[in-house]
């Protein structure tokens, strides 16, 4: 099998990642914070290490600002309904994810938030001053898709956070396309969403929520987190407050393994990861009937190219791949806004990975051939 659906989730992943994972089953049988014995602090150490990694990858200010979620659709709500109040305006691109959209519009359907869709430009970019107009003094959250998942444009999201600070309001970034691979810290945004299964390479049920200086969600979910075990009320402090119940430690110990190789290997694989994009979009654009939706050349993108055959939908097309044992996604990608916006319909999806192989590109650009002239 060829998988080309890194956009999805990460494969293959470092072999460390699944030797850590094994390491905490086969070795620590202990649970972190609840206890004082070995294995419940070799596990605190493992929750540790993956904070501290992260906190270095992304910028925040302390290990304990990093939140353990089961991904990144929870950060994104841990975020969301921790931050807004009835009333709040917030301000989203055409890019978002339905992780953003949904929980955004229940509580626009229920009367509790107005939300704004911001447009881009004809490029496929959100102008940082479209953001700084558009902010009004009911303007309490601006979510932004740092990469599409459909296009693979990366937006200009340092403009956008300073346009932001500019008005008092903080940014929460959707890292879910750019997290491994893009310089998040640089960035400056005031929430941090971020899976660990897809560029940080972890296993799938972990994500991580990094949270600016000064923001604070309310919690989610509240119970039991091994510390001030006196009190019948959720403790206030991070990383505690946002964290009840038993941490996913093989996953976390596996996520650890996987930042370590990002922050390790993240400049040649970015590179590495361009290089193969930019062969799979040359061979498509070359291959006649193929609509490519990825905007302009010049614009930043991650390693995902979106496209549609002529005479066929996006759903049969990836159907044909998998019979060729290749692994894409076909239809909307769970972002219907971006697709009405290129007007699309759907399309197929192929995204790479640092352990793709110009061999693979190649046999995938055969297979779309071979499937274009069915
Ligand atoms: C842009 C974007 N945001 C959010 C998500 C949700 O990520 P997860 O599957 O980790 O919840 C995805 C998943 O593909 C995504 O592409």
């Amino acid at each position: 099998m060829i998988y080309l659906d890194n956009a999805a989730t990460s494969f293959p992943k470092p072999p460390e990642v699944s030797r850590a994972m094994s390491g905490v089953m086969e070795k620590i049988g202990g649970n972190p914070g609840r206890g004082g014995h070995a294995g419940a602090l070799a596990g605190g150490r493992i929750l540790e290490r993956c904070r501290e990694l992260a906190a270095e990858y992304t910028g925040v200010q302390g290990p304990e600002r990093v939140i353990f979620c089961l991904n990144c659709t929870d950060a994104l709500n841990t975020a969301i309904r921790g931050t807004l109040h009835a009333g709040d305006e917030v301000l989203v691109s055409h890019a978002e994810h339905n992780a953003v959209m949904r929980p955004l519009m229940g509580y626009h359907d229920a009367g509790k938030i107005t939300v704004r869709i911001l447009p881009p430009d004809e490029r496929g970019l959100l102008p940082p001053q479209t953001v700084s107009q558009a902010i009004g003094p009911k303007t309490a959250l601006c979510v932004l898709c740092h990469a599409s998942n459909v296009t693979g444009i990366v937006q200009s999201a340092g403009e956008i956070a300073r346009a932001c600070h500019e008005k008092g309001v903080p940014l929460l970034l959707d890292a879910a396309q750019t997290a491994g691979t893009e310089d998040i810290a640089s960035v400056h945004a005031d929430m941090i969403a971020m899976p660990g299964h897809k560029g940080l390479l972890g296993p799938m049920g972990t994500g991580l929520l990094c949270l600016g200086d000064g923001m604070l969600p309310r919690p989610l979910r509240e119970g039991g987190t091994g510390s001030a075990s006196e009190s019948l009320r959720q403790p206030a402090m991070l990383p505690d407050r946002l964290e009840s119940g038993t941490a996913n430690l093989p996953g976390i110990a596996g996520l650890t393994q996987g930042i370590k190789f990002v922050l390790r290997h993240r400049a040649a694989m970015a590179e590495y990861e361009q290089a193969l994009r930019a062969r799979l979009r040359e061979g498509l654009g070359n291959i006649s009937g193929v609509t490519l939706y990825d905007g302009p050349a010049d614009a930043a993108h991650v390693p995902v190219v979106s496209f549609n055959i002529r005479g066929m939908d996006s759903g049969q097309a990836a159907d044909a791949l998998n019979e060729r044992k290749i692994a894409v996604r076909g239809g909307l990608h769970c972002a219907p806004s971006i697709h009405a916006w290129l007007g699309s319909g759907g399309a197929v999806r192929a995204s790479l990975g640092p352990f793709n192989t110009e061999k693979e590109v190649d046999s995938f650009l055969s297979a779309v051939l071979a499937i274009s002239r069915l």
